[in-house]
């Protein structure tokens, strides 16, 4: 029991830390591309769920101008608005999303997009 509220409790400090990463996520229009729950539109990745640091190694990298596909171009400016701690913040949000997308059939992922899947 004692362990349980140790969670508990370490989990309601992720979520409230996380709080300014949804504010900075929706003011600054990343849900736009991204989705509201950073789940991902089309070729616009998905960033729900994934790790802190890769989030945040990605953001550093294309405020350096280094994207990994032909529309980068349209994100480079947006991880050039992001201040160090903005970018931590955001980072925590996204990586502590969950969004259900099986359950969201406009949803595509690469491999769909790209007709890689086996369906
Ligand atoms: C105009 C559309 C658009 C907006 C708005 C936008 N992004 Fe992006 N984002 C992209 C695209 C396109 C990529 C893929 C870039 C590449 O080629 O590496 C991307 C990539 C990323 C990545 C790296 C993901 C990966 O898999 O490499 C992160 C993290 C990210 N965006 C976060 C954000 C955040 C945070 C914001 C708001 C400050 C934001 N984006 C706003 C289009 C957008």
């Amino acid at each position: 029991m004692v362990r349980y509220m140790f969670f508990l409790a370490l989990f309601a400090i992720s979520i409230s830390a996380s709080s300014e990463g949804e504010r900075l996520y929706m003011s600054k229009g990343c849900y736009g591309c991204h989705g509201t729950y950073g789940e991902g539109i089309g070729d616009y990745p998905k960033l729900a769920g994934r790790e802190i640091d890769e989030l945040a190694d990605r953001l550093h990298a294309l405020q350096r101008g280094i994207g990994h596909t032909s529309k980068r171009d349209m994100m480079i400016p947006f991880a050039k608005s992001l201040h160090e701690s903005e970018i931590e913040a955001i980072a925590k949000y996204l990586s502590f999303q969950q969004p259900d997308i099986s359950e969201d059939e406009s949803l595509e992922t690469p491999e769909e997009i790209l007709g890689g899947s086996d369906m």
